[in-house]
């Protein structure tokens, strides 16, 4: 991808980064909403949620140094984790599979990817992670987890048939109580090896 492609792409990440400034505020009110009942994706639906711009630039590396072409991501939000991907695999000739619940959200997300130029690499399916890859059966290279915690490991559990010897796992939000009981799950399998990156608050998994 040219230089002037690039920049379009991380136009796009800098200028959603700039509108994801209130993020805090919107999660308190979000969390506010959850007083009385368990949290629900739907509290969050004008946060972004998004990943760091350095988790962002390791991913892009990671694509690119492991010329990984297979990418699926479960939770896109607003689309900043993905136009990082994107940013990898239009070096690597590969596309995305991301997914999302809210409609809302992933309607805004297709319009971030239409306004960067790499819509044509990315696949947006709407709804539940649970049944929008159910069917997957194609070999995945790096799978990022990045949607409710809850949804970790039976989503791991579905998808791990697609993965091979040189499979990644990005675990993003790994200190969170669920995302922990499920990396002490797949780490007692004794088929994975466990690295811990970003203070702790990543868990990047490869296949033993
Ligand atoms: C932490 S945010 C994702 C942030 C995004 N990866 C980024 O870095 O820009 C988590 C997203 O997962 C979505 N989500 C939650 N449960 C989901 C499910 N069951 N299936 C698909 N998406 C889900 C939420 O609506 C939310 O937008």
């Amino acid at each position: 991808m040219s230089t002037a492609s690039q920049n379009k792409v991380t136009q796009t990440i800098n200028e959603l980064y700039n509108d994801s400034r209130n993020d805090m505020f919107k999660m308190m009110k979000g969390a506010a909403k959850s007083i009385f009942r368990p949290m629900q994706p739907s509290d969050f639906e004008e946060a972004y949620l998004s990943i760091s711009s350095d988790q962002g630039e390791h991913l892009k590396q990671l694509i690119e140094k492991y010329h990984l072409k297979n990418i699926v991501e479960f939770g896109t939000s607003f689309g900043i984790s993905t136009l990082f991907l994107a940013q990898g695999v239009v070096e690597t000739g590969g596309h995305i599979i991301t997914t999302e619940l809210l409609e809302s959200k992933a309607k805004r997300a297709i319009e971030n990817f239409k306004k960067a130029d790499v819509n044509d690499l990315i696949e947006v399916r709407i709804g539940n992670a649970i049944e929008t890859l159910k069917d997957h059966d194609q070999p995945i290279d790096l799978l990022l987890l990045d949607g409710w915690k809850d949804l970790y490991l039976p989503l791991f559990k579905m998808l791990e048939p697609n993965f091979h010897a040189g499979t990644f796992i990005y675990v993003d939000n790994a200190n969170m109580s669920d995302s922990r009981a499920f990396l002490k799950t797949i780490a007692a399998s004794g088929k994975y090896n466990l690295a811990p990156m970003f203070g702790g608050s990543v868990v990047l998994v490869t296949v033993n």
